[in-house]
């Protein structure tokens, strides 16, 4: 469910026409919905109902500081995987007992950043990165708190690239080594085990998998208590999909409700870490045609957004609809919907049948909201897109388009 509907064949957000916003801030732009994001974060409190959790936003999704700001508004913590998305969180004003910190690759300078702000836990995914958390707490002469992150090894019947819970993924601390590794942390004397920890993949559409690695973390929670170990929370990672075309994947609180009660059983808190059910469906990239240009062969619409803006068709061949924001009723075409790069991997839809559209016609291109800007690049000398928030009737820029000065910051001539 979201605000991007259409009003008189005109395409709004949260009721806005969103003609007059590509006329205040011209084309490309990502636009996204205030009252979808509000809705989406209450829908997910109440999924929880009275378990004590911690909806922790994974911020790769998308890191708007406006859209961070309000989620810290609505109680949200987040999830982090760098040093730069920890600047993010504390600029939004999440709290650092609400920050938790994944990823297999942490340097130490982003350790030490992290243990000065105080978050509630590192995700740990190995044994070597476990050994420089402890020495490096040692030397601030600091405890840090971790939970390790658990490969499962359960498929996810997802694309090969955002599956992660599967033995053959670089991802997590193999199930099979998981309680000697917990055993070895606790007889380290400058880390907490705190927490357990698994993601194991994105785009996800059937609950099975995820039921399947909870079971799979809880009897592990369940061995290591019985190690003496106290744990506070178990984490249950991201990776819930959304309806691209023609999925049905559950409702947030459809496999919250699946999960809880084989997490009941270990009476710990839990922690969620999603990107793209939170995020998806907020935000959409509003592009103009340029040209139709007709081949012998086939029609392309080069419109002014491309892979720079938006890369998930190219990278991953993923679907993404692509709406006209003025809906004309016309007959309609089959076209491939390309940007300007020069590449012919640059395309946004390929062989979609599309309501006919000219030349200055607005299109939308729908579930834009994770994985959207933040995977943007400046190839071909790009610069990115706007984004625009609109929030109770005002349009608001949460992000200003590039200029060429800002193509070319940093660089020096010799
Ligand atoms: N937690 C961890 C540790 C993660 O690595 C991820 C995503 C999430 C949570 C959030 O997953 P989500 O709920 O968004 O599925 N660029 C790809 C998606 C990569 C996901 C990486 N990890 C795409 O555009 O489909």
């Amino acid at each position: 469910m979201n605000y991007f509907e259409y009003h008189d064949n005109i395409l709004c957000c949260d009721d806005v026409d969103i003609r007059q916003i590509a006329q205040e801030v011209d084309t490309p732009f990502y636009l996204y919905s205030y009252r979808t994001l509000i809705r989406h974060c209450h829908s997910l409190h109440r999924a929880f109902g009275d378990m004590p959790h911690l909806t922790c936003y994974s911020m790769k999704a998308n890191g708007n500081l406006a859209l961070l700001h309000i989620l810290a508004q609505e109680g949200i913590g987040v999830d982090i995987v760098s040093g730069g998305e920890l600047h993010r969180a504390l600029l939004a004003g999440f709290p650092p007992e609400r920050i938790v910190y994944s990823g297999v690759g942490k340097k130490d300078e982003e350790i030490r950043y992290a243990l000065e702000t105080g978050i509630l836990a590192f995700n740990v995914e190995s044994v070597p990165e476990l050994m420089r958390i402890n020495n490096i707490a040692g030397e601030m002469v600091m405890t840090a708190r971790i939970a390790f992150r658990i490969n499962p090894n359960v498929d996810p019947k997802t694309h090969p690239y955002i599956a992660t819970g599967m033995k053959k993924n670089k991802f997590g601390i193999s199930h099979d080594q998981a309680l000697e590794t917990f055993k070895l942390a606790a007889g380290l004397n400058h880390v907490k085990v705190v927490g357990i920890d698994a993601h194991i993949g994105s785009q996800i559409t059937r609950v099975k998998p995820f039921v399947e690695s909870a079971e799979r973390l809880v009897n592990l929670a369940e061995q290591i208590r019985s190690e003496g170990i106290q744990l506070e929370y178990i984490d249950i990672g991201g990776g819930l999909g959304i309806r691209y075309s023609e999925e049905e994947p559950p409702e947030p609180s459809e496999l919250v409700q699946a999960i809880l009660p084989v997490l009941k059983r270990t009476g710990l808190r839990v922690i969620f870490e999603p990107g793209r059910s939170l995020m998806g469906n907020v935000g959409i990239l509003v592009t103009k045609v340029l040209y139709v240009k007709e081949t012998t062969y086939k029609t392309f619409l080069i419109v002014d957004a491309s892979m720079t803006d938006m890369i998930r068709p190219s990278l991953y061949d993923a679907h993404h609809r692509i709406e006209p924001v003025v809906r004309s009723k016309k007959d309609t075409m089959f076209a491939d919907i390309v940007g300007p790069v020069c590449e012919s991997g640059d395309f946004l839809a390929r062989d979609r049948e599309i309501e006919r559209v000219d030349q200055g016609d607005l299109l939308a291109l729908m579930s834009a909201g994770a994985y959207g800007f933040v995977m943007a690049s400046n190839y071909n000398a790009r610069p990115r897109a706007a984004e625009v928030l609109v929030v109770n009737g005002l349009v608001e820029v949460i992000r200003a388009r590039e200029t060429y000065e800002d193509l070319v910051r940093g660089e020096r001539m010799i």
